[in-house]
């Protein structure tokens, strides 16, 4: 079989979806969180989207214009009643395809939740028709209070968006509880839930495998593999960014987990089989992405295996196949995608993988190819489907852009006649 090869835009960090070419403005109120907004801005212009920031005068007792000029390179928007910008309100709002309000006060909150528009922020939110989310950062104590938990309610209720502040340090001097605003990082992520397209994977519930497994030798030693996790978590945060319930189960990783994931820790592959085989009876889509150690040793020694000064023999056996031993609990009409990581024969590894392993999509790694495989943010994949289309080659994309893809694919496999995706309300979209 010769691959056919597909043309794919090549896709670097400024055309990150779904935030490429999106307009977000960026609402920043009055609080001491707002040095950590700078930080959401430049994370947001880095992925491509143009972002327009509106900050309220309190805003600028913080943090200053110029810096959020500097981190967008597009002009900062402070007042209503600006010479010459009197429709800013209206033309901001109908331009944004999302509108994040981080941080948002208690004082913002209560005027959002009320309907007012005295100052060009809370003037946008009544003129737009995106959907916006709230970042509430504040006290501890004003977050508790009655008149702020009701005001956070009401905006609920009206359809906004509402990320909850963590529980950590506040502002110097006032200790640490529930008030302080999250990372930007994990705004960002929300961010992107808001732009993504409608999915049919919204409300689905998908379980994704990520990493390597460990296989103990003795208290001491284990025998595993160089997989770090990347290509699975990728492939769970772009799940969950498409709206659906994800549950990552997850070996040892070497990679910080996204937002949103349930996450199931694992150690060795039968306990990796195990977590799957719970999830598979409620999964609509099972991504296999984790690279389970296929070996085990056949004793493991209770103390530590001392040297002797001699050649030392180890028996293995084969773990359990993750795909194989737990077929009969996959949902009938679920999709299930696996990975072939191959260094011979490719197209046909992966074929015999493909129909031994009863997937409906695989997708082949060359395990030679430079800048695909193990620890790298690239990758290299080929997709081989059932329906006896020609392999699909994909150029070298960042492991983000190919978790997409892979997801694409699923999206249409789900789609079939036949399938049941079974959809509960997507959280937060
Ligand atoms: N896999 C699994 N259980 C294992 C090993 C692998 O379910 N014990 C899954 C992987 O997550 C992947 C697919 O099977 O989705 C293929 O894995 P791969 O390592 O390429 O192949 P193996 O099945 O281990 O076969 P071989 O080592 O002979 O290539």
């Amino acid at each position: 079989m010769t691959p056919s090869i597909a043309s794919h835009p090549s896709v670097t960090d400024s055309t990150l979806r779904p935030y490429a070419g999106r307009r977000v403005l960026l609402g920043v109120s009055g609080g001491i969180a707002s040095y950590k907004s700078a930080w959401l801005a430049r994370l947001l212009a880095k992925a491509g989207a143009e972002v327009d920031v509106v900050m309220t005068r309190a805003a600028m007792e913080f943090v200053g214009a110029v810096t959020f000029e500097a981190l967008t390179g597009r002009p900062v928007h402070t007042g209503l009643f600006d010479a010459g910008r009197t429709l800013d309100h209206i033309r901001l709002a109908k331009a944004a395809d999302c509108i994040v309000i981080a941080p948002a006060t208690a004082d913002l909150m209560a005027r959002a939740a009320t309907g007012q528009a005295d100052d060009l922020l809370t003037a946008v939110l009544l003129a737009a028709g995106c959907p916006v989310l709230f970042v509430p950062a504040m006290n501890d104590r004003m977050w508790a209070h009655a008149q702020t938990r009701a005001n956070a309610a009401h905006l609920a209720a009206l359809g906004y968006a509402l990320l909850p502040p963590d529980d950590g340090l506040l502002a110097a001097g006032e200790g640490s509880g529930p008030g302080r605003m999250p990372e930007p990082e994990a705004i960002f992520a929300h961010v992107g839930r808001l732009l993504e397209p409608a999915s049919p994977l919204a409300g689905t519930r998908v379980t994704v495998t990520a990493g390597p497994t460990q296989e103990a030798l003795d208290p001491v030693r284990f025998l595993s593999n160089h997989s770090t996790g990347k290509m699975g978590v990728a492939i769970a945060a772009a799940a969950w960014r498409r709206g659906a319930h994800v549950t990552l189960v997850a070996g040892p990783l070497q990679v910080s987990l996204p937002a949103g994931l349930t996450v199931v820790n694992v150690r060795t592959t039968e306990e990796m089989r195990d977590a799957v085989a719970a999830q598979l009876p409620t999964s609509d889509l099972l991504v296999m992405a984790a690279a389970p150690a296929d070996y085990q040793p056949s004793a493991r020694a209770e103390g530590k295996l001392k040297k002797t000064g001699q050649p030392r023999t180890l028996e293995l056996h084969e773990t359990p196949d993750i795909l194989l031993t737990t077929l009969a609990a996959r949902k009938p009409g679920s999709v299930c995608v696996g990975f072939a990581l191959e260094t011979d024969d490719l197209l046909a590894n992966a074929t015999r993988k493909l129909e031994r392993k009863a997937l409906d999509l695989v997708v082949l790694n060359d395990a030679n190819e430079p800048g695909a495989g193990f620890g790298v943010d690239t990758n290299r994949v080929t997709f081989l489907t059932r329906q006896g289309t020609e392999p699909e080659v994909l150029p070298l994309m960042p492991k983000s852009a190919v978790a997409d893809a892979i997801l694409d694919r699923a999206e249409a496999l789900l789609m079939q006649p036949g399938r049941v995706a079974q959809r509960e309300p997507a959280n937060g979209r």
